[in-house]
């Protein structure tokens, strides 16, 4: 077939990986379908299980999704002055092909693009800057670094080659029963020798020098996961990824995707917090016995519970995340798994930038970097410094120069003090800071991850952050929960972690 000449990634981008041999609402007619499911939690995992969860058990079937605080979770925007700007989730890869996927089909537009350019801050002075034209970058970085930055580009490429084969599986309905497995079937062991070495173990291993290291990567690391080059070499990667060009995000915010999600999935938004889920066993007309999970849940009108067939935990289960009680269940599910999430604080300050604090000697009128990244510095108070755009780009919207009052949002591990803003800005007229447990504090060699099943039909989704949190590995993980709740729902043991799908599909295409 012609097909089979294009590599698969033109074959994706194309769209065409969407005309796979299974049809959308492909759920058979069988008899016993799940009468209700629950989702736990509103975020972009929950909001995407509800849509992949309709899409694979059909119109008959009631999806309830409890949140207690805003559609949308950690994608979140504030108000400042006359516009709205994230705190939280912000850049989606141009190879995300979920996401890409919900905005068309809910029919939202992306962004429209506002240049940027970015700077490396090492506590004294900016180390690199970029600048507005590529050649100029090219040779700087070149000057620098030699061919490493070209090198790592490459070395993300055919890791992304791999995770890519996701997409493929996921289309003809394979799915898999724990992180392990998924990772797995994407890039074989070695994409779980990624999760058991640190990036930086990784990247000396392919030859990259410490001063790469120090000057390019950690700066990258500490941007997206406010964490050292020590964290695993997959979630590296993803990070990494992120200097690809051509990142987006949605016009309006990119919570957005969620309340769309939800309303397009038709399910019902309990505004609730789960306290407890349990296990009930009740006889059934057929004189045999079937098993429900009872949530018992807070909301503002009270106390309540209610029985399901299949639950999906989109929550990560972790101290200072959400605290469910699980009972009944042999052996026990833990309301804690181990491990903890690195608190990222995002602080949006309108304000004056002095542009001296930077090093720099540029006036602050022609002060146009707009993302400064830093490298570790055991005494920088932050991470990261970008000027924000609102979330809708208002026409004729220009950035402006650091000698204008503006938006600029700082990451760091702890909230800045009245005397650290002082250092950094000349005056300012509104500070908003969220306190986000942000993604998972990566710790090498991981323990095992836990379990995508956490019971018969009681499923948890957030496992996947323990490879690499990010909106899109949320979106790929709500889907396998879909195709594995339904796979195993009708018995389809074939549908479920099999061994060599790569070469497989391949020849089934
Ligand atoms: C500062 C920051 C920057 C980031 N930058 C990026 C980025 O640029 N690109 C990217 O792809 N990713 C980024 N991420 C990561 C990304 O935001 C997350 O991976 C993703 O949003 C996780 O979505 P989720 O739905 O799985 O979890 P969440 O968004 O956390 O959703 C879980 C929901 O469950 C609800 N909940 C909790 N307990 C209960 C309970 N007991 N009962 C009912 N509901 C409950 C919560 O209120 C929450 O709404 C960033 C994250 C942060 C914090
Ligand atoms: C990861 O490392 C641990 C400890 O060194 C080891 O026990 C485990 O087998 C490793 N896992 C993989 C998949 O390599
Ligand atoms: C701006 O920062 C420089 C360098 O840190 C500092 O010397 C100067 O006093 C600051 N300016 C103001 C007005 O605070």
């Amino acid at each position: 077939m012609h097909m089979q000449t294009l590599p698969l990634r033109a074959l994706l981008v194309l769209g065409l990986w969407h005309t796979g041999r299974r049809g959308l609402a492909s759920a058979p007619e069988v008899q016993d379908q799940p009468k209700k499911i629950a989702v736990v939690g509103a975020g972009i995992g929950g909001t995407a299980a509800a849509y992949y969860l309709r899409q694979e058990f059909g119109a008959g079937v009631k999806i309830d999704v409890f949140e207690p605080g805003n559609v949308g979770g950690r994608l979140a925007t504030v108000k400042i002055k006359d516009y709205d700007y994230e705190t939280g989730g912000s850049v989606i890869h141009p190879l995300n092909l979920h996401m890409k996927h919900f905005i068309e089909r809910l029919g939202i537009p992306p962004r429209k693009d506002v240049p940027s350019k970015m700077a490396i801050f090492d506590g004294k002075e900016l180390t690199f800057e970029e600048s507005d034209w590529f050649i100029i970058n090219f040779f700087r970085m070149l000057w620098r670094y030699g061919f490493s930055y070209i090198r790592m580009q490459m070395w993300v490429e055919s890791i992304l080659d791999k995770f890519m084969r996701i997409y493929q599986y996921q289309q003809f309905g394979y799915s898999f029963s724990s992180v392990e497995r998924l990772l797995h079937a994407m890039g074989g062991d070695s994409f779980l020798t990624l999760m058991n070495q640190t990036l930086e173990e990784t990247m000396m291993a392919e030859g990259f020098s410490q001063f790469f290291l120090n000057n390019i990567v950690a700066p990258v690391t500490r941007v997206n996961y406010g964490q050292s080059v020590r964290i695993n070499g997959f979630v590296g990667a993803v990070s990494l990824a992120g200097t690809d060009s051509g990142l987006w995000s949605v016009d309006g915010g990119n919570k957005r995707v969620c309340s769309g999600l939800l309303y397009h999935s038709k399910s019902e938004l309990i505004s609730a917090k789960v306290t407890s889920i349990s296990v009930k066993v009740r006889p059934s007309k057929t004189g045999t016995t079937s098993t429900f999970y009872e949530i018992s849940y807070v909301g503002e009108s009270g106390s309540a519970h209610s029985l399901y067939d299949i639950v999906v935990i989109a929550t990560p289960l972790h101290e200072g995340m959400s605290d469910i009680t699980f009972s009944g269940f042999s052996p026990p599910i833990p309301s804690h798994y181990p491990g903890r999430y690195h608190q990222t604080v995002s602080t949006l300050v309108h304000g004056l930038l002095n542009v001296s604090y930077l090093g720099t000697t540029e006036p602050a009128s022609e002060f146009m970097v707009s993302d400064i990244l830093t490298t570790d510095l055991k005494d920088l108070a932050f991470n990261s410094l970008s000027s924000l755009n609102p979330v809708h780009t208002p026409a004729g919207y220009k950035p402006s120069p650091a000698s204008q009052t503006k938006v600029w949002k700082l990451f760091s591990s702890q909230p800045l003090s009245e005397e650290q803003l002082q250092r950094m800005f000349l005056s300012w007229d509104s500070v908003s800071e969220t306190r986000w447990l942000a993604y998972p504090e990566y710790r090498v060699p991981y323990r095992k991850t836990p379990p995508f099943i956490l019971h018969n039909r009681l499923y948890y989704l957030n496992a996947v952050e323990w490879a690499a949190s990010a909106m899109e590995m949320s979106a790929i993980s709500a889907r396998n929960m879909a195709l594995l709740a339904h796979h195993r729902w009708h018995g389809q043991a074939g549908k479920i972690d099999q061994e060599d799908l790569h070469t497989r599909i391949r020849g089934e295409l």
